[in-house]
């Protein structure tokens, strides 16, 4: 271990409170947290503590002015019970991409993976065992100043936290291609896992969702043609057997469920094109009879079918899930990489590293 990190473990764990039957998403965490603090330019105070809130200054420039950036990732366990990542590192790497377009300091790669693994075996206990679910990790970044004014902040806080989530059975989603707000445009942050694009995304969701619709279909902000991403995902449509997704262009977030997939179908022989999509192609593909599937991908549900999609005065109805092949086909997949049921041939599933931690 490079890094000296402090644990103090908690006296009294809570594991046995957990029912791993019924697991709310986001509702249940773990024992311990992993937190550090950046002063003077560098990473000080690297610890593992008991899971519990903390006081923040009611200057903190986080609260004002929105540095703030996160991950969300998951471990799970293979069916010998040894717990696993999947591909870590692109998530250690993405922070620091977030980082860097939020003005805040980057947080080197090693100690994220030393942090996430010192945490993870310390709290193993907590990944839920079936396939499917999994210890959910949020590593997370903000600026901690005590000051009133617009610049970056000169400290933050690094913490992870992780809980159980249970199985995802995603019922197939309803889609809006959102013609009035916009989520993100070339140049903005939408490639940055930054809080602030999640806040601008909650009225139009609630608009939509009154509308009885589960989601919205970002378009771009110039034209309202181009699709974007969806909600906490990035989207895949088969037309007439291609599988086409939008190019990341600087305003989608680049998923690593998303390079995941690209990868896997080019290896499967299929062919797969990024490119800027305009909803036309996607109508047109429709009325021909071409459209067989759209679903979105992302490290919560990854897979999640595409029921319906409305645009203008048009409701395009997909067809059913059953007669689908490569959504179903392609989650079962990722699935089974996870649980050890399929050979990572790619290096991407990373064994949790059993530490010796000193408390
Ligand atoms: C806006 C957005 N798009 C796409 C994704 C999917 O990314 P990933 O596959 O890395 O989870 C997420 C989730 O992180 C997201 O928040």
């Amino acid at each position: 271990m490079k890094y000296d990190i402090k644990v103090s473990k908690t006296k009294q764990s809570r594991l046995n409170e957990v029912d791993f039957d019924n697991i709310p998403f986001g509702r249940v965490f773990s024992d311990h947290m992993f937190v550090a603090d950046y002063e003077n330019g560098k990473w000080t105070d690297l610890r593992i503590v008991p899971f519990a809130p903390f006081s923040i200054h009611p200057a903190s420039m986080v609260l004002h002015y929105g540095q703030s950036i996160f991950e969300g990732m998951k471990a799970s366990k293979n069916e010998n019970g040894q717990p696993m990542f999947f591909r870590p590192e692109m998530h250690a790497k993405r922070i620091n991409a977030s980082a860097q377009r939020m003005c805040m300091p980057d947080f080197p790669e090693d100690l994220f993976l030393e942090a996430i693994h010192s945490l993870v075996a310390l709290d193993q206990g907590w990944i839920p065992p079936q396939e499917g679910s999994a210890l959910y990790i949020r590593p997370y970044m903000f600026a901690t100043d005590e000051f009133i004014g617009v610049r970056p902040s000169d400290t933050y806080r690094f913490i992870i936290f992780t809980g159980p989530v249970g199985p995802y059975y995603a019922k197939p989603v309803s889609l809006i291609a959102e013609q009035t707000y916009i989520r993100a445009v070339a140049g903005g942050t939408g490639e940055a896992k930054t809080s602030g694009n999640y806040a601008a995304s909650l009225l139009p969701a609630r608009v939509a969702q009154e509308k009885g619709y589960d989601q919205v279909m970002w378009m771009d902000g110039k034209e309202f043609k181009y699709i974007q991403e969806v909600g906490t995902m990035n989207i895949f449509f088969v037309i007439n057997g291609k599988v086409v997704t939008p190019a990341t262009d600087g305003a989608i977030l680049k998923g690593i469920t998303r390079d995941t997939i690209l990868i896997l179908l080019r290896e499967k022989g299929y062919e797969v094109i990024e490119k800027p999509l305009h909803i036309d192609e996607v109508v047109a593909a429709f009325d021909r009879g071409e459209l067989q599937e759209v679903f979105g991908t992302g490290t919560a549900a990854v897979v999640s079918h595409v029921a319906k999609i409305a645009y203008g005065d048009r409701v395009l109805e997909l067809p059913a899930i059953e007669g689908r092949k490569i959504g179903p086909m392609i989650k079962d997949e990722i699935d089974g990489l996870r649980s050890g049921r399929i050979e990572d041939t790619h290096g991407w599933v990373e064994e949790v590293k059993t530490l010796e931690l000193v408390d």
